[in-house]
């Protein structure tokens, strides 16, 4: 059967970990000069629906390091844009290419890809999941923390898809992972009791409440996104107010652990949902957490693709 990576809850903790292993090892390998060239002969396609700096550029960038060949497609350039379908468009891209990594609006639209086609596909974004963030996320606490099971991580404001990726791999590894959000915000209930079963078997916890203290206090990380994501732009000026209490700023930092890892998937807007001051003071790890995409998907590009 093939494997696709269209949510983190997909892997078992083992797979996890193995993966943030090799990301770690991927890592150390591309500082001491050491090339890899797993993938020769590959070629992935890579298509984007919406925007992206960093999942765009680390994609491609690992894909060339690790020997493939990427194919970057735009949605307008492609029939896709003019109404080819989705199943038509993976069963022809199956032909051509040995995976996919999409970045798109319904989590469905993945589904359909990932049935439809016959290669592997990797969610570089949806509505519903951003599980490549999340990896990176972990192996950057991992390596700022010295490990992850039983540390308790804050993610102050929209119950979204990367908060969504966040539970879930928060509770494979044994975290305490808490959503603090404004009401009529919250993370999918389903993804919340998904989530909070797996972390029923590895120890960890779930949850999500509207008090943004309670959310940060003890926190060892704080995390937090874009109060409209891509998609909802028309809805920024009255998610705006009802956001500002949940804002990553001096009083989460208060409330935290000493030294609580500051952490903003990216992009970033100062001043709204992250202060100035956190996201560039010295708790900050964020360039910590863009870089470490490239090797998080590295290695899931050779545990998929190898
Ligand atoms: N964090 C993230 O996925 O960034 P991009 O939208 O720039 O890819
Ligand atoms: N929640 C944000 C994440 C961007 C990387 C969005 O979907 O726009």
């Amino acid at each position: 059967m093939t494997r696709h990576f269209l949510t983190v809850a997909t892997l078992s903790s083992e797979q996890l970990v193995t993966l943030l292993d090799r990301a770690d090892g991927l890592k150390a390998d591309r500082a001491s000069g050491r090339t890899h060239d797993e993938l020769s002969g590959r070629s992935v396609g890579m298509i984007f629906e919406k925007p992206s700096t960093r999942t765009r550029v680390s994609f491609e960038v690992g894909l060339t390091e690790l020997g493939a060949h990427p194919v970057v497609l735009s949605a307008s350039e492609l029939q896709l844009g003019r109404g080819e379908t989705v199943e038509d468009t993976a069963r022809v891209l199956s032909r051509y290419l040995h995976g996919l990594v999409v970045r798109t609006f319904a989590q469905a639209r993945l589904d359909a890809l990932a049935s439809a086609g016959s290669i592997p596909v990797i969610n570089a974004l949806s509505d519903e999941a951003h599980p490549c963030q999340a990896l990176a996320d972990l192996q950057t606490i991992r390596e700022r923390l010295g490990g992850l099971e039983g540390r308790r991580l804050c993610y102050l404001g929209d119950g979204n898809n990367v908060a969504h990726s966040l539970l879930e791999a928060g509770a494979l590894v044994g975290m305490d992972v808490v959503v603090g959000h404004p009401p009529g915000y919250a993370p999918d209930p389903a993804t919340v009791e998904h989530a909070s079963a797996i972390a029923q078997r590895t120890g960890g916890r779930v949850g999500a409440t509207t008090d943004p203290t309670a959310a940060a206090t003890d926190a060892d990380v704080l995390y937090t996104d874009v109060w409209a994501s891509m998609g909802q732009e028309a809805e920024a000026d009255a998610r705006a107010a009802s956001f500002a209490p949940y804002r990553l700023d001096h009083r989460a930092l208060e409330v935290a652990a000493d030294n609580a890892l500051v952490m903003h998937c990216l992009p970033a807007h100062r001043g709204e949902e992250i202060s100035a001051e956190a996201m560039d003071g010295p708790q900050s790890v964020v360039w910590d957490q863009a870089e470490n995409r490239l090797h998080a998907q590295k290695a899931l590009l050779l545990e998929l693709l190898a």
